[in-house]
């Protein structure tokens, strides 16, 4: 085959060309964008990645260069040489970087044809994202996805920067591994080789970080895949890049503050946003009192007030009982959603929230389990609401002053168990400030969430659970709590949030073997289980062992925050669907016979 190219290079992107090159004489590659026919004249936008450039095709220039270009259609890839002309000052393209410019073209090569795309190659794309996804090549040539996997390569390379000048040595760690326990299920590799065994793909490197602790290594990263079968969303994917990080000799202020220099820098590269460091700090007791989630969104107010003292003997049987069976009873105060005025119906121009926003907030909160939405619409002369009547004098004065109600103001109650209330009432408060407008994309604020739980009880399972991982030292005063009353232990573990977004998490470890083995115990893990599982940490831990900690950064959720999208695929070049597969390869998909022979595998039961 002829080589296509010839002698012909590139000597500029298309979004090279000022006015200062005028006259030159450029070769271009790239894209036909869009095609536009005016009096014989054909005009191209034309793209590359780093942006776009009008190519002009003029009989006047060159008939056969003319001739040849009426073939040219969306997509086509070509390669053009010509000259660079100012355009008269009417056409200034103001929204264009090369807007001032076009090029003249006088020798074209035709490199490669293309069927009409599927969707325009358009920021403003109409196509579904299953049609994005399936022609992912397609849908990666739009400028959006472009910026976005551009800021993650800026991002990973201030990464890789600021953290080797600061000793920590990138040191990769197996895939084919076996389990670690990061709370989700793992992903299964068969071996040939050990018929019935499987390695397990890595949820996170958790143990190899800390046995690289254990060797000497002191400051390791690695910016790597990490691997979680689970239920999937916005912001998770069944395989996702972590940071990951782990210090020796340090505790939780040293890594609070390496992590915190790190963000600043990735800020500053990628977007020249200053961050202000050190970030706020709030335990996770507090945060779920003022926020009801472990992971609070700090724009906007509407905080959460436990009114459980308050109602715990109200003629409302829904409050009272819900706090002698334990729970509680909070509530959210929304300023001004009350609309002003008398006690009349939900009519007239300041009426507040309507019946039916409060009912779909009433289903929102059903989401999480909530039994139901109570409220108190705060009117001139009245309280507007369902529940008021059940009140006294006493309990509606003590309401009042907590929740600081004055005319106009909307108050949300939900009785439950505190992990139900929490949770409805934390989430409701974020879906208010969606709604009210109360989040400001603008900003970035960080808080870090410290001394979580060390364990969380499952009801299903009947028995604890580590809520980090089962790696994590508890918290030293807390010790004495260790066999009495475990669910009180408090741990050093810690998550930085972002606007809501838990964006890393990490611990101080425990790092002695009779501690480790007290842990597991706790867990349901005996002697031999602990053994088999993790004996080479046992061992390790026992082999002189250095005080250490770290954290991992979940890097597409960081990417996301910093491109400002809303969901992680859209940082991923090859991410995959909610339901775990990937439409553009068709993975996963049904292996061979032979190959599940040669594995000892038998398949019960195949997908339709
Ligand atoms: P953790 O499980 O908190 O900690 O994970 C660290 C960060 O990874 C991100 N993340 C995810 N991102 C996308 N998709 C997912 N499925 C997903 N799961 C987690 C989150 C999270 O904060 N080994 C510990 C870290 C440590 O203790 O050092 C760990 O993996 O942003
Ligand atoms: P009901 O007595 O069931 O008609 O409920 C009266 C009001 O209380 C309605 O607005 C319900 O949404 C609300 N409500 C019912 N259960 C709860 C609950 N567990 N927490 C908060 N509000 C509730």
């Amino acid at each position: 085959m002829a080589d296509l190219l010839g002698n012909m290079r590139k000597t500029h992107t298309c979004g090279d060309l000022r006015k200062s090159d005028v006259g030159k004489e450029v070769v271009l590659m790239g894209w036909v964008q869009r095609r536009r026919d005016h009096g014989g004249v054909i005009f191209v936008d034309f793209r590359d990645r780093a942006g776009l450039t009008q190519i002009v095709f003029n009989p006047e220039i060159s008939q056969s260069v003319h001739e040849k270009a009426q073939v040219i259609r969306s997509e086509f890839v070509l390669g053009v040489k010509g000259k660079v002309v100012a355009r008269p000052d009417d056409m200034v393209n103001k929204n264009m970087d090369t807007g001032e410019v076009e090029v003249f073209v006088n020798e074209l090569k035709i490199l490669s044809h293309a069927q009409t795309p599927i969707f325009q190659i358009e920021d403003r794309v109409e196509a579904s994202e299953i049609i994005r996804l399936q022609y992912r090549h397609l849908d990666l040539r739009r400028p959006q996805l472009q910026k976005n996997l551009i800021a993650r390569h800026t991002a990973g390379r201030a990464v890789r920067e600021y953290l080797n000048e600061r000793g920590f040595l990138d040191i990769e760690t197996p895939f084919l591994t076996k389990s670690t326990p990061e709370g989700a299920r793992d992903y299964l590799v068969p071996s040939r080789v050990n018929h019935g065994c499987f390695y397990a793909l890595p949820q996170s490197p958790q143990l190899f970080k800390q046995l690289l602790m254990i060797s000497g290594f002191e400051r390791y990263y690695q910016i790597v895949r990490c691997f979680r079968d689970e239920d999937l969303r916005a912001d998770r994917q069944p395989e996702f890049t972590q940071i990951d990080m782990e210090l020796s000799f340090v505790g939780e202020d040293d890594i609070m503050e390496i992590t915190e220099g790190l963000i600043k820098e990735v800020f500053k590269k990628v977007r020249n946003i200053d961050i202000e460091i050190p970030f706020e700090r709030i335990t996770y007791q507090e945060s779920m009192d003022r926020f009801g989630i472990d992971r609070p969104d700090m724009r906007f107010g509407l905080e959460l007030c436990d009114v459980s003292d308050i109602v715990k003997d109200a003629n409302f049987k829904v409050f009272a009982s819900a706090v002698k069976n334990g729970g509680i009873v909070k509530a959210i105060n929304a300023k001004g959603c009350g609309g002003a005025g008398g006690g009349a119906a939900d009519s007239g121009a300041n009426a507040g929230m309507t019946r039916k926003e409060i009912d779909e907030l009433t289903s929102f909160a059903a989401i999480y389990k909530a039994k139901g939405l109570a409220w108190i619409k705060v009117k001139e002369n009245e309280w507007q609401s369902p529940i008021a009547k059940f009140f006294t004098e006493d309990e509606k004065k003590a309401l009042k002053d907590r929740l600081n109600m004055e005319v106009g103001d909307l108050v949300f109650f939900i009785a439950d168990s505190v992990k139900i209330t929490n949770e409805a009432l934390g989430q409701l408060r974020n879906e208010l400030g969606r709604r009210l407008n109360l989040i400001d994309s603008n900003v970035y604020r960080f808080v870090w969430v410290t001394h979580f739980p060390l364990l969380e009880y499952d009801e299903t399972e009947k028995r604890y659970q580590a809520l980090h991982h089962p790696f994590t030292a508890p918290l030293e005063e807390d010790m004495d709590k260790l066999e009495s009353d475990p669910l009180n232990i408090r741990s050093r573990a810690y998550d930085m949030v972002l606007n809501g977004t838990e964006i890393g998490g990490g611990s101080i470890r425990i790092h002695s073997t009779e501690l480790q083995e007290r842990v597991f115990k706790l867990l349901g893990i005996g002697k031999e289980e602990a053994q088999e599982k993790f004996g080479f940490l046992l061992n390790a831990l026992a082999s002189g062992t250095p005080p250490h900690g770290g954290l991992a950064f979940g890097f597409d959720r960081l990417v996301m925050l910093l491109c400002q999208e809303d969901s992680i695929r859209d940082v991923i070049a090859f991410p995959k669907t909610q339901k775990a597969t990937c439409l553009l390869t068709d993975a996963p998909s049904v292996p061979t016979m032979a190959q599940l022979q040669e594995l000892s595998i038998k398949v019960s039961k195949l997908e339709e």
